[in-house]
């Protein structure tokens, strides 16, 4: 994957040797279940955390993995329970933060989205200050705590070094943006007064193959546009896209590169819904893609990732991410494609 400086040690031969215990907050999710695919077929044995153990349509895909019966273990624990995670975390390496509650709307957006992403992280790192054995944390933090802003020059690309204005997204009501920003800017504040060594990693919207049977919001929206609805898409206005397997991989990077530090904004392309909609289109001309979106009134944006390039990281192009995610949906048959692709 990526040369040079890896914290896991290797033998004579370059390979890796023993990659360690890590734990994964919200395993069943989309992009985690991704992410432990991964870190199982690279060697590591990997902690899994779910609100129900009990749940098998929720962990069978898990279970199922390549590496699974040897080297992975699910245990409970809820984002709201004070010190739920203890156990879970005590004696991994690393942990992979990663839930956090992905929804657009909500009758009572404190309980059920500012609360378990903010509260909800800060149960996971006083976990992680017990634990003598952690090496790092990585939290998933999103795209959307560095471009929900309005006073930035749009020929310049917002990187790691912009904020998500807090007053924007409570004026706007982008309850999401919000809970990611103030629970990145929380773990930051923590882990730096508790000399937790934290890297973050900010992935755009993610596109991809989706091993949990139920879709989440963010790939049903995808199945949404290539079924033809607007209504959904039309909010996503200009956006980044990245292929799950890239954010599986880049957490794998920041995690074991000596070097890696601070924030790292994990994105292929940006681009307005109706570019999206015409290179899909194009390529997918079987698919009801729809022709035009409604243009929203957002500020122009691009983004700057020569940070994680600078690792070595190359991202795959918004083609293959799309093609690997329609395959997989037509798979699923929960799309219905008539020809192959162009
Ligand atoms: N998808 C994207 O485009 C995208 C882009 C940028 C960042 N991200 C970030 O990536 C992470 C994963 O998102 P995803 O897209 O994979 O969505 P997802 O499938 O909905 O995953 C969210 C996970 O969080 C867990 N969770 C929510 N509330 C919880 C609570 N109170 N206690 C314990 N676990 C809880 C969920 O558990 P249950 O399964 O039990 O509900 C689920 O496993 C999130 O941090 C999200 O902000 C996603």
């Amino acid at each position: 994957m990526m040369e040079s400086k890896l914290l896991a040690a290797k033998t004579m031969d370059g390979k890796l040797e023993s990659t360690g215990k890590v734990c994964v907050t919200g395993a069943s999710g989309f992009l985690a279940s991704w992410l432990i695919k991964r870190l199982l077929l690279s060697g590591y044995h990997v902690i899994g955390t779910v609100r129900d153990p009990g749940n098998e349509k929720k962990s069978a895909h898990l279970l199922r993995l390549e590496g699974a019966r040897e080297r992975l273990r699910l245990v409970k624990a809820d984002l709201m329970e004070e010190g739920s995670f203890d156990d879970a975390i005590m004696g991994c390496h690393g942990v992979f933060h990663i839930a956090s509650p992905v929804m657009k709307s909500s009758s009572d957006p404190k309980a059920e989205i500012l609360e378990p992403a903010i509260q909800g992280t800060l149960n996971v790192l006083r976990s992680c200050k017990k634990n003598p054995s952690l090496r790092r944390v990585v939290l998933t933090s999103s795209s959307s705590t560095a471009r929900a802003r309005d006073d930035f020059d749009p020929n310049i690309p917002l990187d790691e070094t912009s904020w998500s204005s807090v007053e924007l997204c409570e004026r706007l009501q982008i309850w999401y943006a919000l809970s990611k920003t103030l629970a990145e800017r929380a773990a930051w504040d923590f882990c730096n007064q508790n000399g937790i060594d934290l890297v973050t990693v900010l992935p755009a919207f993610v596109i991809g193959p989706s091993l949990p049977p139920e879709l989440c919001s963010t790939a049903s929206d995808v199945v949404g546009l290539l079924k033809g609805e607007t209504e959904k898409f039309q909010w996503h206005g200009r956006m980044g896209y990245v292929h799950i397997d890239d954010v599986a991989l880049c957490h794998i990077l920041v995690y074991q590169h000596e070097a890696a530090f601070g924030r790292y904004l994990c994105s292929s392309t940006v681009v307005d819904n109706n570019e999206l909609a015409s290179l899909l289109a194009a390529r997918y001309p079987s698919l009801p893609i729809p022709k035009r979106f409604e243009q929203l009134n957002r500020p122009y944006y691009e983004l700057n990732t020569s940070k994680l390039e600078s690792l070595g990281f190359k991202f795959k192009s918004i083609q293959e991410m799309f093609d690997d995610c329609i395959a997989s949906l037509v798979e699923q048959a929960l799309i219905y494609m008539s020809a192959t692709c162009s």
